[in-house]
């Protein structure tokens, strides 16, 4: 327990929350303190996650860690092949189960929020992190392909939040994980759809978190640089190939590399777990240095 500060007040009621208490005073003030190291969950031991875009990629990788952590994992993706490798891989850590989903219906996404309620119970965290990438001008992006970006990357985040939030009310709380970009912050060449979905991620992650701050769910985006996955693949073709991606990365990635998925999967575990508890509406930037010039 914990030593209540206050001297010259008296407490008449406390209210736990997650990592927090709330101790109501005699005067009719409250002091909220944090709960003591030994009453936090270790890592994600406990924790019911959903991770969707979990064929490959970071998705993959953060399967692993937060399966490595002692979460509980459902993977979604529309990959069903990448979703296998994905659970066998995971699998080897914690309980781990696909569903193949597309972010992009509602009736998907309520599905895979109510599948995981049915198997575990109840919904600690959402990683909302499938996404695409097609590069071209304005003029040349075809309408299909805006619709396309807007809801498997936008869309998705509004229909995880909508599903998953009222479970995380009734379990006292819960942590969603946006995956932004640095194009949730600056903008880059040929990339029209892709930055105006990734800057309405961020934007609606802050929205979000307004609105739950007070009933401890926190909402944060993280804000990749270059990360060595397939989707930048067609953006590299554009750019005269992989290789000369790589050759010029210290340009503007300016620590010289590519970004690797398991690096990002680490924010997301933080993120995911009880340690950034002070932390909602951010963007976490983990993009080797590139938005620091
Ligand atoms: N790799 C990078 O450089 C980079 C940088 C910034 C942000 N990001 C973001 O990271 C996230 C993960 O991408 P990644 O780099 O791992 O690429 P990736 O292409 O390896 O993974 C994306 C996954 O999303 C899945 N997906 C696509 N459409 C879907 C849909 N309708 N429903 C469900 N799943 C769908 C794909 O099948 C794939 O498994 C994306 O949101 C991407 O925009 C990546």
């Amino acid at each position: 327990m914990i030593t209540v500060m206050a001297i010259t007040r008296f407490a008449t009621g406390i209210v736990t929350t997650g990592m927090t208490r709330t101790i109501a005073m005699m005067d009719g003030t409250t002091a909220t303190r944090i709960k003591e190291r030994e009453e936090e969950m270790v890592g994600l031991q406990g924790k019911v996650a959903i991770i969707t875009g979990a064929a490959r990629g970071i998705g993959r990788a953060s399967a692993i860690e937060f399966a490595r952590e002692g979460a509980r994992v459902v993977i979604a993706d529309v990959n069903e092949e990448g979703l296998a490798e994905t659970e066998r891989e995971a699998g080897s850590f914690s309980d781990v189960t696909y569903r193949v989903t597309d972010v992009s219906r509602a009736a998907d996404v309520k599905a895979l929020v109510d599948d995981t309620i049915d198997r575990f119970g109840k919904l600690d965290v959402l990683f909302n992190n499938a996404g695409v990438l097609t590069p071209a001008s304005v003029v040349e992006l075809d309408e299909d392909i805006w619709d396309r970006t807007i809801n498997i990357n936008l869309k998705s985040v509004y229909l995880g939040c909508k599903y998953a939030i009222p479970h995380m009310l009734s379990n006292g709380g819960g942590s969603i994980i946006n995956t932004g970009s640095v194009n949730s912050l600056v903008a880059e060449p040929f990339l029209p759809a892709y930055c105006a979905s990734k800057g309405g991620i961020l934007m609606l992650t802050k929205q979000v978190a307004l609105d739950y701050a007070q009933q401890n769910i926190r909402v944060n985006c993280i804000c990749p640089g270059w990360v060595d996955t397939p989707i930048n693949n067609p953006h590299a073709d554009m750019m005269g190939g992989v290789d000369k991606v790589l050759e010029g990365i210290a340009d503007w990635q300016p620590m010289g590399r590519q970004g690797q998925p398991r690096e990002i999967a680490r924010v997301a575990v933080f993120l995911a777990s009880d340690d950034s508890s002070f932390m909602t509406g951010s963007a976490v930037v983990a993009d080797g240095g590139m938005t620091a010039k």
